[in-house]
């Protein structure tokens, strides 16, 4: 599936965030390898949600959170559950929002523009696969509306 992000961008708020949830639903049901709907998605992430410097996904190999497909500067490969931001969100099973990432303990500095953070547990069932990671070089960056949206809410 082809898609331009260049129009897109142009809308509001709100309904670029309406329209990555419906590209993310379409990206899920239209490709099945793993490789290929995260490398997408990453890049719909990166292109419509405003001001991030990373978008991405960690995803366990059984052991640790390894570095998936993701937009942005090269990032550590392997994150340890309850490591960081990114392992503390994938062992409590919630989505966990840091508005300045200098003050959350042992948070892990991939990219040193980054001062805030937004990370989501992917969760089949009750078992956490993996995370969804954002990134932002603005303290306090995201809000509800992002919470919602990187769990797949409307926000509706
Ligand atoms: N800051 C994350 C590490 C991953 S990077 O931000 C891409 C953490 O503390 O888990």
């Amino acid at each position: 599936m082809s898609v331009s992000l260049h129009e897109l961008k142009k809308l509001p708020r709100s309904e670029r965030y309406e329209t990555l949830l419906l590209l993310v639903e379409s990206q899920l049901k239209t490709e099945k390898d793993r490789t290929a709907t995260l490398a997408n998605l990453s890049a719909m992430m990166m292109g419509l949600v405003n001001r991030l410097n990373w978008a991405g996904f960690y995803l366990f190999n059984g052991e640790e959170l390894v570095l998936g497909p993701f937009q942005g500067e090269p990032a550590c490969h392997r994150i340890l559950p309850g490591e960081g931001v990114c392992g503390k969100a994938f062992i409590e099973k919630t989505s966990i929002l840091v508005d300045d990432v200098l003050t959350f303990p042992g948070h892990i500095a991939c990219d040193s523009a980054s001062r805030s953070e937004l990370v989501c547990p992917i969760l089949v069932e009750t078992e956490a696969i993996g995370v969804i990671d954002w990134d932002s070089p603005e303290e306090a960056r995201f809000t509800r509306e992002e919470i919602d949206l990187i769990e797949g809410k409307d926000g509706d």
